[in-house]
Order: C-alpha cells, then sequence, then structure tokens
C-alpha cells in the first residue's frame, strides 16, 4: 500500500534539500555555531553560561562576575550585541507596521505564525512546502501569512479560498512575483514566470490557440497528436521489455522522459530523438533542478544576501541560470532554422511554424491593437521554450505516477486491462475514440492526479492591487501560494483522501462523475490556468491506454513500498525499478505505427 503521510513524504534524499529548507537549517546551525564559538573566545554569555552560571553562582568568584558587567565590554562585544538589538527592533517594528498598514476598512491581515528574523518561516515550511501549509491551514485557517527571508507571502489552502482568489477576482491574483529567478526563464520573455500585462495577455492568447490547434482543436491535429504517442509508446514498450528480460527490473524514469519529450518535440519543432542521444538526455536531465528553484519555497529570491558569498543556494542559483540557457538556446536554433527554411504562404509543419507565422502576420500589419502592443520575434522561442519545458517535465511525471501506481495496485492495473480488453478487445490497440467508453481508465487518471496531486502548488502568484479574501486585507503585490494538495486531500471533499481509489470517480452506473472529476486540482483555476490541460489529458490516457493494453507491470519485491519523493514545482518519486513484460507480442504495435506511417505517406 502506498502511503501518502507525512512520514512518507519527508523520506526525501539528500540531493533535495540544496535549495530548500534544510540547508537554512543547516546554515541557522552553522552560524549558531559560530556565534557560539565566538562567544567563547570573547566570553560574551550565552544560554548554556546562563544556564551553567547559574547552577554555580553561590561559587563564581568576583572576577568572573565582573567579566560580564555590560560596562567591561570589549568594542567587539559592544558592536556584536548593537547589531543584535537593532536586528530584533527592526524586525518587531516591521511587524508593527505590517500590522497598521491597512486601508480603512478593509479587514485585518491573515493571522499566521511568529516570523523569525532574517529567514522568517522557512524553517517550518521545511522541504514538503504543501504539507507545512495544510498543517499550518488546521490551526491558522485557509488563508494565512508567513514570511520566507524578507517576503511576505499569503497561502491559500481549500477549494473556497482559492477558487474566491483566482476565478472570482481573477486579474487581481494573476500576476507573478517579481522574483529575480523568473526573469532568468525563456530569456526574461517567459509566458508562465511573466507579470500581469497587456503584452502577456497577448502572448497567452497566442500560444493557449496554437497549442490548442496542435493538440485536440481538430480531427487532423488531433490524428496527428495520437500517431506521436503511438511512435513514442511503441518505443518505449520496446525498450522498457527489453531492460526487463531475464526477470531484470529497470527504472523507467529516464526512458519516460524521453518518451514524453519526443511526443512534444515532434509537436514543436517536427522532429524527435533516439532514447540514446546523450545530448538529448543531458537537456532533459535538469527538470529537477529547475522546479525546485522556481517552487514556492526556494530560497533564492527570498533571502538575496545569499547571493553574495559561497553556498550552495548560490551554486544552485547559477546552476538555474546555466540549465536555462541551454533549454533557450535549444529552442532559438530550432526557431532559427524554421525560419530559414520556411516557404512564404506554406502551411505550418509544425507548432514553431504556426507561431512564426501569427507573429510575423502581427508585426506586418499596420493596423495597432487595442493596447497599441504587440508581440515581437523574441516572443516565439521563448513561447515554444515555456511549453516545451513545461510539457515535458510534467507528462513525464505524470507517466511515472501512473506506472508507480500499476505496479504498487496490481488490482487496479487488472482492472484497466479488463476494461480494455473488453472495450477495445485484443485484435486493435485503443484510441482517443475509445475515450468515452473508458470509464475505468479515465478514473484511473483522475485518481493518480488527484492522489499524487504532483504539482502541489501552482507557479506563485502575486496580487495587482490591494484587495480582500475571506474578510483579510491583501495589499498589492503580495506574493501568494496556492496550494493544490489542500482541495485534493480535503477528507470534507474526498472519502478518506489517503486511500487510492479509482472507484471514487465512478457514479452508480459506472460512468465518470463529472463532477467528482472536474473536483481534481492540478492545472491550477482562473487566468494563470495552465494551457496544456487538454493536451495532457490526451496525451495521459493514450499512453497508459497503450502501455496497459500491452504489458503487464510488476513491482521490485525487493524494494521498500515506502517510496522517496523529490519537491520542487512537481512532486517527483525519486528512483525505483519495475519489471514489464508483453502481454502478447509487438506484432500489433509495430503494424498498427507502420501502417499509420505508410498512410501518411501517400
Ligand atoms: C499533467 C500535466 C500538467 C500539469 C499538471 C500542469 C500544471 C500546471 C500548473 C499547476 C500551472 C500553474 C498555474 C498557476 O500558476 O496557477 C501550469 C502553468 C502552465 N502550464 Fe501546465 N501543466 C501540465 C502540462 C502542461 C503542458 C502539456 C503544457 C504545454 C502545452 C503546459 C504549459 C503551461 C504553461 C505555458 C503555463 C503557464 C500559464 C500562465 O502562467 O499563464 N502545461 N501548468
Amino acid at each position: 500500500m502506498l502511503e501518502w503521510d507525512c512520514q512518507l513524504q519527508s523520506d526525501i534524499g539528500p540531493s533535495s534539500t540544496q535549495l530548500n529548507f534544510r540547508c537554512i537549517h543547516s546554515y541557522a546551525r552553522f552560524l549558531s555555531s559560530l556565534f557560539i564559538r565566538y562567544c567563547w573566545k570573547q566570553r560574551l554569555p550565552t544560554a548554556l553560561d546562563a544556564h551553567e552560571s547559574c547552577l554555580h553562582s553561590m561559587a563564581t568568584s568576583r572576577n568572573s562576575a565582573e567579566a560580564w558587567i555590560p560596562g567591561l565590554l570589549s568594542t567587539q562585544q559592544t558592536t556584536l550585541l548593537l547589531f543584535l538589538s537593532v536586528l530584533v527592533a527592526v524586525h518587531l517594528s516591521q511587524c508593527i507596521l505590517r500590522r497598521c498598514r491597512r486601508l480603512p476598512g478593509a479587514g485585518c491581515s491573515p493571522p499566521g505564525p511568529f516570523q523569525w528574523p532574517l529567514i522568517g518561516n522557512a524553517v517550518e515550511v521545511g522541504n514538503n512546502p504543501h504539507l507545512s501549509f495544510t498543517r499550518l491551514a488546521r490551526r491558522y485557517g485557509d488563508v494565512f501569512q508567513i514570511r520566507l527571508g524578507n517576503c511576505p507571502v499569503v497561502v491559500l489552502n481549500g477549494e473556497r479560498a482559492i477558487r474566491q482568489a483566482l476565478v472570482q477576482q481573477g486579474s487581481t491574483f494573476a500576476s507573478r512575483p517579481p522574483f529575480p529567478s523568473f526573469h532568468v526563464v525563456s530569456n526574461g520573455r517567459s509566458l508562465a514566470f511573466s507579470k500581469y500585462s497587456e503584452i502577456w495577455k497577448m502572448q497567452r492568447r497566442v500560444a493557449h490557440g496554437t497549442v490548442r490547434a496542435f493538440s485536440t482543436g481538430h480531427v487532423r491535429s488531433r490524428r496527428v497528436l495520437e500517431q506521436h504517442v503511438l511512435s513514442e509508446a511503441r518505443e518505449l514498450v520496446r525498450l522498457l521489455v527489453q531492460g526487463s528480460a531475464g526477470g531484470a527490473f529497470l527504472n523507467p524514469g529516464p526512458l519516460a522522459v524521453v518518451a514524453v519529450a519526443n511526443v512534444m518535440s515532434a509537436v514543436c519543432f517536427g522532429c524527435r530523438y533516439s532514447h540514446s542521444d546523450e545530448e538529448f538526455r543531458e537537456l532533459l536531465s535538469h527538470n529537477e533542478r529547475f522546479g525546485r528553484t522556481v517552487g514556492a519555497g526556494s530560497l533564492v529570491d527570498v533571502l538575496p544576501w545569499l547571493q553574495r558569498f559561497p553556498n550552495p543556494v548560490r551554486t544552485a542559483y547559477r546552476d538555474f541560470q546555466k540549465i536555462n540557457h541551454d533549454f533557450y538556446s535549444f529552442v532559438l536554433d530550432k526557431f532559427l532554422k524554421h525560419r530559414s527554411s520556411l516557404k512564404p504562404g506554406a502551411p505550418p509543419r509544425d507548432m514553431m511554424d504556426a507561431f512564426i507565422h501569427t507573429v510575423g502576420k502581427e508585426e506586418e500589419s499596420t493596423g495597432k491593437t487595442t493596447s497599441g502592443l504587440r508581440l515581437d520575434t523574441d516572443y516565439v522561442p521563448a513561447t515554444v521554450t515555456d511549453i516545451f519545458g513545461a510539457s515535458q517535465d510534467t507528462l513525464s511525471t505524470a507517466l511515472q505516477w501512473l506506472l508507480i501506481l500499476f505496479t504498487r495496485y496490481p488490482e487496479v492495473q487488472a482492472q484497466v486491462q479488463e476494461e480494455l480488453d473488453r472495450v477495445v478487445g485484443r485484435d486493435r490497440l485503443p484510441c482517443l475514440d475509445d475515450q468515452p467508453h473508458l470509464p475505468y481508465v479515465m478514473a484511473f487518471l483522475y485518481e493518480a492526479m488527484r492522489f499524487s496531486s504532483f504539482v502541489p502548488v501552482t507557479i506563485p502568484h502575486a496580487t495587482t492591487v490591494d484587495t480582500s479574501i475571506m474578510g483579510y486585507h491583501i495589499p498589492k503585490d503580495t506574493v501568494v501560494f496556492v496550494n493544490q494538495w489542500s482541495v485534493n486531500h480535503d477528507p470534507v471533499k474526498w472519502q478518506n483522501p489517503e486511500d487510492f481509489n479509482p472507484a471514487r470517480f465512478l457514479d452508480n452506473k459506472g460512468f465518470i462523475d463529472k463532477d467528482m472529476a472536474s473536483g481534481v486540482m492540478i492545472f491550477s483555476v482562473g487566468k494563470r490556468r495552465c494551457i496544456g490541460e487538454e493536451l495532457s489529458k490526451v496525451q495521459l490516457f493514450l499512453f497508459i491506454a497503450i502501455l496497459a493494453h500491452q504489458c503487464n507491470f510488476l513491482a521490485n519485491p525487493d524494494e521498500d513500498r515506502k517510496m522517496n519523493f523529490s519537491y520542487g514545482l512537481t512532486i517527483k518519486p525519486q528512483s525505483f525499478t519495475i519489471n514489464v513484460t508483453l502481454r502478447e507480442s509487438m506484432e500489433l504495435l509495430d503494424n498498427t505505427v507502420q501502417r499509420l506511417q505508410t498512410e501518411d505517406n501517400q
């Protein structure tokens, strides 16, 4: 049984701690040990000394007592004491100012835990912010306030508060904080990390329209997408089975990353890469480090002083800059090649061509838009970088979750296979048209998304004006974290939310309960809602339906059922191994892929 509890969540490997709170914890310990050593050398009284001096007060000599009299402190000691006093005074006055700086009649600030000087609530938030936030919400309510370093943050939990903010006050909560790391993504023109503005609205409209046109918008685009997934699913099955030969167990993670990245590469750039292409694998191997920097609770942006001297956070930030530069350069190269080979008037070959067409048309047009703004060509590689990056990271994480859940819940795997065999049969592969007739497969997908909540907290939001939520005043430019996990694990909404139970999404006639399904929150809501939701659901359905139709998946009995995860923007299962065998042979997969390719060439 795969349990979702705090114990399991805390089983994070050491690699995930670099940017997160364990690091500040040890850093704080390091600072305090320095301080104690300094006190010991200088004979400043520490708490330990005070305790000792209390115990031995009767025996203390007059000379040593004199050593603690402030008048006898050295210049260094006085400076240190003064520094600490100023720090405490500044912190207290900030707290008081924050409470006083409210609009008349605007309500009070959200409640929250005590905020420590310098680091705020970084330690309490810990390695798994979604769990800490859910715990804090139990104490302070669904809307509460913390501080990370210098930065006050309002945290929203539960469906009511989140919808009240992101849907009912859509544009008020639609911005992003001006974090330095956000400007590094997609050469500073990121759709996902830019603040709410007229140009962002235009970029999002173009991106959303193009993604739809190349995925689910037309019968033809759905068919092409389906073909891409089928080709990659075949290659994935071949490699999984090959790696499992003789009863071996293999880590499906790297293969899943290349498989979904290849689908998106085909959609965006019209090409795919071999699983053994080292350069492509290297490019895709940084998802975890990317997510750790931009995910809620990252310290990079809220403790700017950590950039001034060597420490793990600074190293990771420089690493992050390089990763983004490499990723953007990869897409920029594709953009330049597409632009130079694009024939005027020819239909777009892929998503990159479509963006070049749309933005080019805007540049040519003499009429101004209502806002007087236009997207320039630099937005093309930036937007495609966002789409390619966002999709391969999230979809590969999702695919790994689906495989783990198959192996941890073999009875669910068997039920998915039974439905596929009954509805699709064994003579052909499942396709998109089968989706409405496969409620259990869909229930499995919804439950996997709810249970894993693998994007537990959205990308940080920011407010555009002063506002209030559930009676609490929230000033303009406040950073807002949205805890999706709390919605998906709310015991009022879901019976036994910690159980993995796909049947909860079926009504008494065995159909998908649409209200239940729409209650899962993983693509966020409101103006910043994910633009890849439809594309993701189609891809995940096809991958898992084809894989389950063709293969059996087995957990490694030597591995602990309690699994380790790494937390960033997504929750990623840390390496696990499985054994994959064919239910019959590769014949059906090979023949179907070949037939579709022949039809395409005619
Ligand atoms: C299962 C897969 C996916 C999940 C769970 C997911 C989830 C999310 C979430 C939670 C956000 C942040 C929303 C917010 O800040 O409120 C987001 C944003 C975004 N996603 Fe996805 N996503 C997935 C797949 C994709 C795909 C396939 C694409 C590409 C087509 C994509 C493109 C984007 C973009 C461009 C944004 C930024 C939107 C904005 O800031 O306006 N995502 N996604």
